[in-house]
């Protein structure tokens, strides 16, 4: 199998979703079958919101977590989405045209060093974004979350993981190593784009480091497996 070795800096990972943009979308979808959608709406829903809230998404993408942030939190007010990708954001950028009712601003920028204009926030959700952090990268997060949420704010983060029954995790890592890249190159995608994604997952196992991260930052936070450890997912509440 070809090796490939991991990167965290800002460049790298930034033009690693650049290319990757125009296959992102239906290659996610298809390739976790659904699960993916099922993960970022059980995200969204973790989230408390008081009416006319103020939301932020981080890492978001081409805002693929936004309709389930209509369906279940129609309540809110405004949406910041921030994303270091300029394809990406362009793409949450048309998403954002289609709102009615609620104003939604989309930032290109490095959630880890910039603070959105339009901070604190009443809630932050981030799904997929976490894995190619490194644990220099977490912690930089955590004590960005502290800035972007007002006191007794809510947070819910959601990414794939690495189940750790071995039933499951050998079949599942065989699947992120082999078959995905394979899927990469039937949708036109780079296959050593969708193998480097399986590799950031493998080094980013499961939410728990980044819950002992955010704990030691002050955070009140749950872990979840989902799908028997196949992602993971952390809620809580920065205190007050
Ligand atoms: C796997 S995608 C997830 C997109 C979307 N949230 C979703 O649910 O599919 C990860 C996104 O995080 C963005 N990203 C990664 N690190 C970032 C950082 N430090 N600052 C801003 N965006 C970042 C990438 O550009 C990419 O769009």
């Amino acid at each position: 199998m070809k090796r490939v070795e991991v990167h965290h800096d800002t460049a790298f990972v930034r033009d690693l979703f650049e290319e990757m943009s125009s296959t992102y979308g239906v290659m996610n979808s298809v390739t976790s079958f659904g699960f993916s959608e099922r993960w970022r709406c059980e995200a969204v829903k973790r989230l408390s919101l008081r009416e006319g809230g103020r939301v932020c998404d981080l890492m978001c993408g081409m805002g693929e977590s936004w309709k389930y942030l209509r369906h279940h939190h129609p309540q809110f007010s405004r949406l910041t989405g921030v994303d270091f990708s300029p394809c990406m954001c362009a793409g949450a950028q048309k998403k954002a045209m289609k709102f009615k009712g609620a104003k939604v601003e989309v930032l290109t920028a490095d959630v880890l060093t910039t603070l959105p204009p339009d901070a604190p926030f009443d809630a932050v959700v981030c799904t997929f974004g976490l894995k190619t952090l490194d644990e220099k990268g977490l912690k930089a997060l955590a004590v960005m979350l502290k800035r972007l949420l007002k006191a007794r704010g809510a947070f819910s983060f959601v990414e794939i993981s690495i189940p750790a029954a071995p039933a499951l995790r050998a079949p599942y890592l065989f699947y992120l190593n082999r078959i995905i890249p394979i899927l990469g190159r039937l949708f036109l995608g780079n296959p050593d784009n969708y193998r480097m994604l399986g590799a950031y997952t493998r080094e980013f196992q499961n939410c728990r480091m980044f819950q002992h991260i955010l704990q030691e930052e002050g955070f009140q936070v749950e872990y979840r497996d989902l799908f028997f450890g196949c992602a993971s997912l952390l809620h809580g509440t920065s205190l007050g």
